[in-house]
């Protein structure tokens, strides 16, 4: 039997897959909008489709109908928050199934049953569960935290490697060598299934529960923009800064705002406007901006990206109590006790987890604020990768982070103050000019410079 599921949330996606693996011999294909949707059924035969209502590009009422139009043989099943019954199309064609997130659980038990018990036009076949590992994307067990469940990789000829056990988390450092190796997908033994779904049920459960927030409240973006101009002053007031903090930042923050305890990290971000991440945070998110803006691939995704790894980046040395700057120039100075250093080192980790945890970041988001502190020639932390594993995006932000630390530490208020000669021949020393990296330099020459 093939099913097709879906659903704009990657997450739901791989969860509805588990629970169909565990208790069904079947194979679940995986799309996520309704154009996608329509493209497979029209390509290929799948005797079961289970549909979110609201998507991107095509909704679930969309797909329907191409299904309906098309005289098409394939039992639709609706899985959604939305009140179904607001939809006329779903009340006037009736459903196969319909599930009621976020209990998607209990809806694909019911549904599993239902194919098993009532005589349909289903076609069930018969035939035993074979695979005894399930594919997990690394992502989705990354946002988990301690894992319910053993994970192992494949390797050769088949075989599985346990590579963490159960109440261990997959830390960045995991997710760093796995992505540099191509390896997308980790495996659970088939009898953990249930385990590793009731816990991501959990994170659902709290996603769909959540108020609906709207925007930023206006009191807060105007701090926020104070905060950013107050973190600007070094800089010229040109027409580009004019235009960053008008109309770029306001996007950003619409962007970043619609995630679930992204507001609340602002306002802890804000909470100091004199404290080192919050200067830091401001005036490398404007050299970040920059950057990728002289580049052609600034898309606004890019930017937005960027900008909110910038941001978030430092966000968890608040929690270390490390957000003071006596004592990251310490750090920087090599005068800083050892078990002070060791826990510095643990910030990029430590925020990307914080980032990665709220719902539905962009995905490679945490990504970027765990490289924060990596360098060309390989001597950051905490892996240790070099320029030839570093992203362009990635790229950016380590070298905004470099360049307002530097600013920072030499309190340098005003650009004119800076010594910009000695300054780039020290990040030419430094492997700054070498690869990925190479690109930017002219264009920070100019930032620098004038
Ligand atoms: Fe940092």
């Amino acid at each position: 039997m093939k099913i097709l599921v879906v659903d704009d949330e990657i997450e739901i996606c791989h969860l509805i897959k588990l629970l169909f693996l565990a208790d069904f011999p079947c194979q679940v294909d995986i799309v996520f909008n309704g154009k996608e949707a329509i493209d497979a059924i029209s390509n290929e035969q799948f005797d079961l489709i289970i549909c979110d209502q609201n998507m991107p590009e095509k909704n679930g009422n969309e797909v329907f109908q191409y299904i309906n139009n098309n005289s098409i043989n394939l039992p639709f099943v609706l899985a959604t928050t939305e009140e179904w019954e607001h939809v006329p199309y779903f009340t006037t064609n009736p459903l196969f199934f319909q599930i009621q997130k976020p209990q998607i659980a209990e809806g694909i038990t019911k549904l599993i049953k239902k194919l098993k018990d009532e005589p349909s036009d289903v076609r069930v076949e018969e035939g035993d569960l074979v695979v005894e590992f399930s594919p997990v994307p690394i992502e989705i067990i990354y946002k988990m935290g301690a894992l319910p469940v053993d994970i192992y990789l494949k390797i050769r000829d088949g075989k599985f490697l346990k590579v963490i056990r159960a109440g261990d988390i997959l830390s960045g450092g995991h997710l760093v060598r796995y992505r540099s190796k191509n390896v997308h997908d980790v495996y659970i033994e088939n009898c953990d299934i249930r385990l590793l779904t009731g816990a991501m049920e959990k994170i659902f459960a709290n996603f769909f529960n959540r108020e609906k927030k709207g925007a930023l409240k206006p009191d807060n973006i105007i701090a926020f923009q104070e905060t950013l101009v107050e973190g600007f002053s070094l800089f010229p007031e040109d027409p580009l800064f004019h235009r960053y903090v008008t109309e770029f930042n306001k996007l950003m923050l619409e962007v970043a705002t619609k995630y679930e305890g992204v507001e609340d990290i602002l306002m802890q971000l804000m909470g100091d406007k004199r404290s080192y991440i919050c200067k830091h945070a401001s005036v490398s998110q404007y050299i970040g901006v920059f950057l990728a803006r002289k580049m052609t691939w600034d898309s606004e995704l890019s930017l937005v990206k960027v900008s909110m790894a910038l941001l978030f980046q430092n966000i968890s040395l608040i929690q270390m109590d490390l957000n003071d700057e006596i004592k990251i120039f310490d750090i920087q100075q090599n005068t800083a006790d050892k078990r002070t250093v060791k826990r510095y080192r643990e910030h990029s980790l430590k925020s990307a987890q914080m980032i990665g945890n709220l719902t539905k970041m962009p995905i490679d988001l945490d990504t970027l604020i765990l490289e924060h502190h990596e360098t060309p020639l390989g001597e950051g932390f905490p892996t240790g990768k070099d320029f030839a594993y570093i992203s362009p995006l990635g790229a950016i932000v380590i070298l905004s982070g470099v360049v307002a630390e530097y600013l920072l530490f030499n309190k340098v208020y005003k650009l004119e103050e800076l010594s910009a000669d000695e300054f780039l021949t020290k990040l030419e020393d430094e492997g700054f000019c070498k690869g990925v990296f190479k690109k930017f330099f002219p264009f920070l020459e100019e930032l620098l410079i004038g």
